[in-house]
């Protein structure tokens, strides 16, 4: 593990600029600076008042139950149906007709208008087609799907039946799907024939149909048509949506369920190659969720005749931020949201500005490396579009540097919408750090403070808070609602993971570095482990490793993140061929990236892959991966005398500067 050096505190720019909050806002915020102290006088009490937020079929009796730690339950003796608090309610509070998802195709006019009452249908429908395919409550069904309704639709009807899902991002490939339905043994594959990306159609039926001939526990496959496209077919597992939703019953009845019975499995990369599968439940997730969507966001969501905030969360259902911040957030507080199918720059590069304009976006979340690559477009693009409807921005997924933060306060936040740079993970389940708009005077580059009820610090090695103005490893020192539970079949790794580096302390590890400054607030400064952050998708450098080492003329394989100007991180790899492959061949580099294409997905595609001839390695043969860093980023490379062989880093500095001649 590499510590927070020096050198990264150093290079955080001096940011003295601050953003009071807009005196508006303020007076009519949700939530309001005393917020602060009223949660932590008791913050059990303050989560058991959020709870109050939802529809509980029963109440609950001890709101966190931390006798057997690090396996904490919330809300013990609560029973709830999350589809029901998303959906059914709003509709029987007489906002059936309000829009609960505004869907815009990637092709300009293929647009879709969801009400709550439209919604409520569509899941029961959904829900009653998959209890027809046999499925029962605690069976996981995974979720390959492009951003069409139908991904929310499936999500939700899941829920309402106490089954699992496990949706994986539609960008990875067929064996990382193929894996992660083996892990967690899902009976059934809700799937499309592909969806648009990039003005085309992109398929994505194929891959369920090829991850199919390396796992056997799949007995049915749910397809729905979206792009029309041919699809091979198999009578005996494939089935329509068209079919057996569009023609089942509008009526069902949610059963409740335990607040700690699984709502879904999320699979995320860590230190290892194999990802892990982080275990939400329903009663605290719900509500971590729900409160956090209605702080940072100071969500209005409107009444029957009273039109709300049109809120809009650009990410891809198939990440964590997607679950939290456009299905069970958002949905829990009756929001109506845009839900937008394809990328960015299609059909031309404003895209994004066009669908604020045109459904008048008040809130908007999107992630740092978006923003770098519109910063780096021109604002002559965003200006064409009256944006004047955008009082929120939200950034997600990595540290925002300061440019970028005031850039997107500029441009697309007219100089008066707060940013709120959200701090959290996959294993939070919520939102953790962030600024309260309506409350904070926001530091460009800074996540500021935990929000209320929440409990975080940084500490040094030996887990001892580090005083203001010093870095170290952030922690969150007390539980939380929609903390993860564990790890799907995996409670020693979940264990070891987060909760036994500062075991005494009985803190969380978080494996991110921050920095406290002079006010205490605080600078995430990104992770300290083995998992890169790409375009703020998580990937661990062992997963690529293995997949490099993988390919049969690849022997060894080392991997860094190194420092990319547009993704963040980009991944850089070290590869030693096998003896009989050669040199080999002229496209061996992208024979290289092709491959952990196929086995892992683009995203970990490398930016770069160098030959070698040797790796760094200690003399106990652990490869010194801070070294290979120092060559990917161009940096003088460290101290080498812990090498075995000193004279290895010379050559592969060498062989670097070649390779970026060419
Ligand atoms: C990073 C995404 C700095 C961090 C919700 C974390 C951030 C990892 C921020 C989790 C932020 C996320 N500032 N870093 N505002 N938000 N990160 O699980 O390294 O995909 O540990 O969850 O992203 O990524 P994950």
């Amino acid at each position: 593990m590499t510590t927070v050096t020096n050198e990264t505190l150093a290079n955080l720019s001096r940011e003295e600029r601050r953003f009071e909050p807009p005196a508006e806002l303020a007076a009519a915020a949700n939530v309001t600076a005393d917020a602060y102290d009223h949660a932590a006088k008791d913050p059990a009490a303050f989560w058991g008042e959020q709870a109050e937020r939802l529809t509980w079929a029963e109440r609950w009796s001890t709101v966190l139950d931390d006798s057997n730690p690090p396996f904490y339950k919330w809300f013990t003796g609560g029973k709830l149906n999350a589809s029901y608090n998303c959906v059914d309610r709003h509709v029987e509070a007489g906002l059936g007709d309000k829009v609960a998802l505004h869907w815009v195709g990637e092709p300009v006019a293929d647009t879709r208008d969801i009400t709550y009452a439209q919604l409520k249908d569509e899941v029961s429908q959904a829900a009653n087609a998959l209890t027809a395919l046999g499925v029962e409550a605690g069976d996981r069904v995974a979720i390959y799907m492009p951003m069409i309704p139908e991904a929310i639709v499936a999500m939700l009807a899941c829920a309402r039946i106490g089954a699992p899902h496990t949706v994986v991002f539609g960008g990875f490939s067929a064996d990382a799907l193929a894996s992660r339905i083996d892990d967690c043994q899902a009976k059934v594959v809700i799937t499309s024939d592909g969806g648009y990306r990039r003005g085309a159609p992109s398929a994505l039926k194929p891959a369920v149909d090829e991850a199919l001939t390396k796992t056997d526990v799949v007995h049915k496959v749910l397809v729905v048509r979206r792009t029309g496209q041919e699809v091979a077919w198999n009578d005996d597992v494939d089935v329509w949506w068209h079919d057996v939703v569009d023609t089942a019953s509008t009526e069902h009845t949610p059963e409740a369920f335990d607040a700690e019975h699984p709502l879904y499995v999320m699979y995320t990369s860590g230190t290892t190659g194999k990802p892990k599968g982080i275990l939400h439940t329903t009663g605290g997730y719900l509500v971590g969720t729900s409160y956090t969507h209605h702080a940072v966001f100071d969500l209005k969501p409107g009444s029957a005749d009273e039109k709300g905030d049109v809120y809009w969360c650009t990410a891809d259902i198939g990440w964590v931020t997607g679950h939290s911040y456009i299905v069970y957030g958002p949905l829990a507080n009756g929001a109506t949201q845009v839900l937008y199918e394809g990328t960015p720059d299609s059909p031309e590069r404003g895209r994004w500005w066009e669908i604020i304009e045109q459904y008048g976006v008040t809130i908007f979340y999107t992630a740092p490396t978006a923003i770098r690559s519109f910063m780096k477009q021109g604002r002559a693009i965003p200006d064409q579009r009256d944006m004047s409807s955008v009082r929120i921005l939200g950034s997600v997924g990595e540290p925002i540097n300061p440019e970028a933060y005031v850039w997107y306060r500029q441009v697309i936040g007219g100089d008066r919408a707060p940013v709120v740079d959200t701090w959290w993970q996959t294993e939070t389940g919520m939102i953790m750090i962030s600024p309260l708009p309506g409350v904070t005077a926001g530091k460009p580059g800074s996540a500021m403070k935990a929000l209320p009820g929440v409990s975080v610090d940084v500490v040094d090695d030996e887990g001892t808070p580090v005083p203001n103005g010093s870095g170290g490893y952030l922690v969150v020192t007390a539980p939380w609602p929609s903390m993860l539970r564990t790890l799907w079949g995996d409670d020693d790794r979940y264990r070891d993971t987060y909760w036994s580096r500062f075991k005494k302390q009985g803190y969380y590890f978080a494996g991110d570095g921050a920095k406290k400054d002079e006010d205490g607030d605080i600078w995430v400064l990104g992770r300290v482990d083995d998992v890169m952050n790409v375009s703020g998708h998580r990937l661990s450098t062992t997963e690529i490793e293995s997949a490099l080492v993988s390919h049969p003329k690849v022997a060894e394989a080392a991997v860094v993140g190194a420092k990319d100007e547009d993704t963040g991180q980009a991944v850089c790899a070290f590869v030693i061929l096998r003896e009989e492959a050669g040199d080999g061949g002229d496209d061996i580099v992208q024979e290289l990236r092709q491959h952990v294409r196929k086995e892992i997905g683009p995203i970990a595609t490398p930016r770069q892959i160098l030959v070698v001839a040797e790796l760094p390695k200690t003399r106990s043969g652990k490869i010194m991966r801070r070294l290979l860093r120092d060559v990917a980023e161009n940096r003088e490379v460290g101290d080498v005398t812990t090498l075995a062989d000193g004279s290895v880093m010379d050559l592969i500095s060498k062989g670097m500067s070649a390779s970026s001649e060419d």
